[in-house]
């Protein structure tokens, strides 16, 4: 069992109540940071829960789920520590954990399918970092991180 944060807007919501149900059963605990209905709302406010609780381990890995997966992904990347894959199919989502290291899956509910959506979820979460060279390509992730933040983000004084 492992703990998995989620969060959606107004398009991913529906595919997000889907998935929490499928992880429920198959033995995850779920934190739901919302949305809870079909009521607009904007992608970054949810994005920045879920990323934030990965980044501070409050939950191992994230998902979440907005129109396309694109702007969900580009803002939980601002995280530092996230790597954030916005994934269409399973080949995707495999090479985003061996490859890619990713913590945080980005899905397109008006783009996937419930049951692709599901499909990819299960691979992404069954599949491990496969280390080697791409160890070294993460950490040169980690360290453009690194050495594009600005001080005052790493608590250094101004
Ligand atoms: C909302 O209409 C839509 O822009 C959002 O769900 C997402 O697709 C953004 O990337």
């Amino acid at each position: 069992m492992s703990v998995i944060a989620v969060g959606a807007d107004h398009a991913g919501w529906q595919l997000k109540e889907d998935l929490k149900a499928w992880l429920t059963r198959n033995g995850h605990q779920v934190l739901d940071f919302g949305t809870h209905s079909p009521e607009s709302v904007d992608y970054p406010d949810y994005a920045s829960q879920v990323a934030e609780s990965v980044a501070a381990s409050k939950a191992e890995r994230g998902v979440l789920i907005c129109g396309t997966g694109i702007g969900m992904a580009m803002a939980a990347n601002k995280v530092a520590g996230i790597r954030a894959a916005p994934c269409g199919d399973a080949f995707a989502a495999r090479m985003s954990r061996e490859h890619n290291d990713a913590n945080v899956l980005a899905l397109g509910a008006r783009v996937t399918q419930r049951d692709t959506a599901i499909e990819i979820l299960r691979i992404w979460l069954e599949t491990a970092f496969a280390g080697g060279r791409h160890t070294r390509r993460v950490e040169k992730i980690a360290d453009l991180e690194r050495r594009t933040r600005p001080a005052w983000s790493a608590g250094e004084p101004a």
